[in-house]
């Protein structure tokens, strides 16, 4: 199977660089299945409806989050009735919408996504270590689940690399979001497991973390905060990363970067 995840998408930018690609390079790669993280989507904080459907009329399968899931509240009542828009799966018991779910592509093989959030330097969560396990112990890898994707949503390198090789040979992909820069550590681990520390954002890298630069950059120099911050506007890159699966293992036979217009070389 062939599945591209891409990261972050931040604002504007980041959403027309995926809608500009995707329904092209599902043609050209012959993809089973796209998943993005959309937690910035809007202007930078959350994700709506509107959103959502856009992405999904580009050939987006599943959308992820993070801890910027609710920042629109409207998305609110939105989540607990569309599966395909994902929060992270250890908020607290009772949390609107599902933290993972099953799909199926038109090829008929049945897709898991789990969507994850870290806990060093980021919000006191459920131990994301023992809620996956619980969640993906529901399948068997090249069976009832010819993929599974887990979402890894933090701040420390550290942490996502552990969660990558507790779960490698487990699950067919361990892809990293939330830091908004490509790592350029894809590489399928010792197990079978692939692997990034963080795909990277779609959005505008002339920023910082796909805010405008000036703004954000006066934040570190000076006490006094400025204005709200903003999407950065010009021309996004799409970072991804591009996992192939072996049909019958689930497991992970490639992994590799893509990087498409914008700031960035291109990858991929
Ligand atoms: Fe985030």
């Amino acid at each position: 199977m062939k599945v591209l995840f891409c990261g972050d998408i931040v604002g504007r930018s980041g959403r027309e660089s995926v809608t500009r690609n995707i329904p092209r390079l599902r043609q050209e790669l012959g993809l089973d299945f796209v998943v993005v993280n959309g937690e910035n989507a809007a202007a930078g904080f959350g994700i709506t409806a509107k959103i959502c459907a856009e992405l999904h009329g580009a050939g987006v399968d599943c959308i992820t989050t993070g801890n910027h899931v609710w920042d629109q509240r409207d998305i609110i009542p939105y989540i607990a009735q569309d599966k395909r828009l994902l929060r992270p799966i250890n908020f607290p018991p009772g949390t609107p919408g599902w933290g993972a779910s099953q799909y199926e592509t038109a090829r008929g093989q049945k897709v898991v996504v789990v969507n994850v959030m870290c806990r060093l330097f980021m919000d006191p969560l459920d131990d994301p270590f023992r809620t996956v396990d619980a969640e993906i112990a529901k399948y068997t890898l090249g069976r009832s689940a010819h993929f599974i994707l887990i979402d890894v949503h933090g701040e420390a390198t550290s942490e996502k690399q552990s969660m990558g090789h507790h779960l490698d040979g487990r699950v067919s992909a361990v892809l990293g979001t939330h830091s908004h820069i490509p790592t350029a550590d894809s590489w399928v681990l010792p197990g079978g497991t692939a692997y990034q520390t963080d795909v990277g954002m779609c959005g505008d890298y002339d920023s910082v973390i796909g805010m405008k630069k000036e703004g954000a950059v006066l934040r570190f120099i000076k006490k006094v905060p400025g204005d709200r911050l903003a999407p950065a506007e010009g021309e996004g890159t799409m970072c991804a990363a591009l996992v192939e699966t072996d049909d019958k293992s689930g497991l992970a036979k490639a992994v590799r970067p893509i990087r498409i217009g914008g700031r960035l070389p291109p990858a991929g």
